[in-house]
C-alpha cells in the first residue's frame, strides 16, 4: 500500500511514520502534499513533498491511500479529506501502533499519535484527530474532523461535535455535550454543555465569543 501524507510541517510525523512502517510493513510512505507552493520539490526528511491537491486525481490507484496531517486547521482538514474523497481518493488510518483501540469504534481518516488512551466504548468518528498524550474515555464520542491538541483529558461519557478543535490540557467533565465547530482554549476546563461555534476559554470554562466561519 503506498501512502501520501497531506501537510509536510510537524518532523513527529516522521517518527510516526518509523513506528507505523515497522508495525505495519504493508504501510509505505510514497510521499508528502502539501498546499503551500514554496514546499514544492523539497525534500521533508528524506521524503519527496510532490505537490498539494491538485496532484491527488494523478495520484489516485487502487494501492494509493491518503492520510491528512492538518490539524490546527480544522476546516481546513476538514474540506481537504471531503476533496480527496469526492477526487475518488480512498482514506486510511495513521495511528501509532501503541494505542490500544479494543472496543472503540473506529472510522476512516484518523489520525493519532503516540501516548494517546482511548477507553472501552468510545467512538472516534472519521477524520479525528488526537494528539500525543490526551485521553478520550469510556463511551465518549469525538464527532467527524474534531482535533483534540495534547494532553486534553476528555472524561467519560462526552459527546463532542464535529469540526471542535479542543485545546491542549483542557478538561472536558463527564457527560458533556460540545457542538460542532466549538473552540476550547488551552487549559479550559469545560463544566457546562458547550453550543455551536461557541469559543470557550479559563476555569471554569466561559463563552467569549462564536466562531464566524
Ligand atoms: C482560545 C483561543 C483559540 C483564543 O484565541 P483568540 O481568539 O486569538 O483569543 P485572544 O488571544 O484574542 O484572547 C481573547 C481573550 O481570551 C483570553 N484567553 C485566550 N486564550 C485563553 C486561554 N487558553 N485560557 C484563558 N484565557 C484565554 C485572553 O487573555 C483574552 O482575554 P481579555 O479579553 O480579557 O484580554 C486560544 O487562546 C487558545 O487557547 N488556543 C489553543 C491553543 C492550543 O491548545 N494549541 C494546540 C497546539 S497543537
Amino acid at each position: 500500500m503506498k501512502i501520501y501524507l497531506f501537510g509536510a510541517s510537524n518532523p513527529e510525523t516522521i517518527r510516526m511514520i518509523q513506528a507505523v512502517e515497522n508495525s505495519s510493513p504493508d504501510f509505505q510512505v510514497a510521499g508528502f502534499l502539501d498546499n503551500d507552493k514554496s514546499k514544492h520539490g523539497k525534500n521533508f526528511f528524506g521524503y519527496d513533498i510532490i505537490g498539494g491537491q491538485k496532484c491527488v486525481n494523478q495520484l489516485i490507484n487502487p494501492d494509493v491511500r491518503f492520510v491528512n496531517l492538518i490539524t490546527g486547521d480544522i476546516l481546513s482538514r476538514h474540506y481537504i479529506t471531503k476533496d480527496i474523497i469526492n477526487s475518488g481518493g480512498l482514506m486510511t488510518n495513521f495511528i501509532h501502533p501503541s494505542v490500544n483501540l479494543s472496543m472503540v469504534d473506529v472510522g476512516l481518516g484518523i489520525y493519532i499519535q503516540e501516548s494517546v488512551i482511548v477507553q472501552a466504548s468510545a467512538k472516534l468518528c472519521n477524520n479525528c484527530s488526537i494528539h500525543i498524550g490526551a485521553l478520550v474515555a469510556h463511551e465518549s464520542v469525538i464527532g467527524e474532523s474534531t482535533f483534540i491538541a495534547h494532553a486534553a483529558s476528555i472524561s467519560g461519557c462526552c459527546e463532542v461535535g464535529s469540526c471542535c478543535f479542543i485545546g491542549t490540557n483542557s478538561t472536558i467533565l463527564p457527560r458533556i455535550k460540545i457542538g460542532n465547530y466549538v473552540t476550547i482554549g488551552a487549559g479550559c476546563v469545560v463544566i457546562n454543555d458547550i453550543p455551536d461555534y461557541a469559543v470557550v476559554v479559563g476555569n471554569p470554562g466561559k463563552i467569549i465569543r462564536y466562531n464566524k466561519f
